[in-house]
């Protein structure tokens, strides 16, 4: 299948972004709804979570994107592979994750994943950044007990930035890593990895403060 094209960055701020999606079904969405969730936000083609659900089919994988015609297309290429474990949503993570995983069961999001995110590097681009304090609270709010939160990134302030504001989640702990985690590299990590850039990463652990 050719690949579709699209634009490279969106405006999170123009009017068709600014869609509320619907919450998200699990029991509607996966053959096995009961699995434990794997969130990829800014997911972009969807191969990273595309070829977990295939490595881990013990876990369900949901990807957001807010380039819909992506998701489009992402969502055909793992309706081909009849997984059952791996689905696509166009979103707005910086405005809307909250609605979507408004009706997610408890505890049931126990991994996350934001990598290489796209920094707009100038000052007055800065609020189109995808994590910003609302989206750290969501995510924080939604992982179940003993869950993870991997953030990778090849921009240093950026990276910077985004371990600050998880930092400040009196629910997570930080564990230092070098290596990605998981058994699957995204088209990024790739792409940066040959280029031979460092990269800058960070994992969090939920975990409930003492009563
Ligand atoms: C640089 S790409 C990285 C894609 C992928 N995570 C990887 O590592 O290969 C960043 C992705 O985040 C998406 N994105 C940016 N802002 C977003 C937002 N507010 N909500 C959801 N996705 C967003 C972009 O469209 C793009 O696909």
């Amino acid at each position: 299948m050719p690949r579709v094209r699209v634009h490279q960055h969106v405006n999170p701020f123009a009017p068709h972004y600014r869609q509320a999606p619907e919450p998200i079904d699990v029991n509607a969405t996966f053959a096995r709804p009961e699995l434990p969730l794997h969130l990829d936000i800014g997911c972009a083609r969807g191969r990273f979570i595309l070829k977990m659900a295939d490595a881990e089919p013990q876990w369900n994988f949901l990807g957001v994107e807010i380039r819909e015609p992506l998701v489009t297309e992402a969502n055909e290429i793992a309706a081909e592979r009849v997984l059952g474990n791996v689905h696509y949503e166009f979103c707005n993570a910086m405005i809307w994750l909250g609605r979507l995983l408004a009706d997610l069961p408890e505890g049931i999001l126990q991994a996350v994943t934001i990598q290489f995110p796209d920094p707009w590097f100038k000052k007055k681009h800065a609020k189109r950044r995808m994590v910003n304090a609302e989206l750290v609270e969501i995510v924080a709010e939604k992982l179940g007990e003993g869950g993870r939160i991997f953030v990778q990134t090849d921009i240093e302030f950026l990276a910077e930035e985004m371990f600050v504001l998880f930092r400040t989640s009196e629910n997570l702990s930080e564990i230092t890593i070098e290596e990605n985690p998981f058994p699957v590299k995204t088209e990024r990590e790739i792409a940066v990895e040959n280029r031979g850039l460092s990269v800058y990463r960070a994992l969090f652990i939920k975990s409930e403060p003492p009563a």
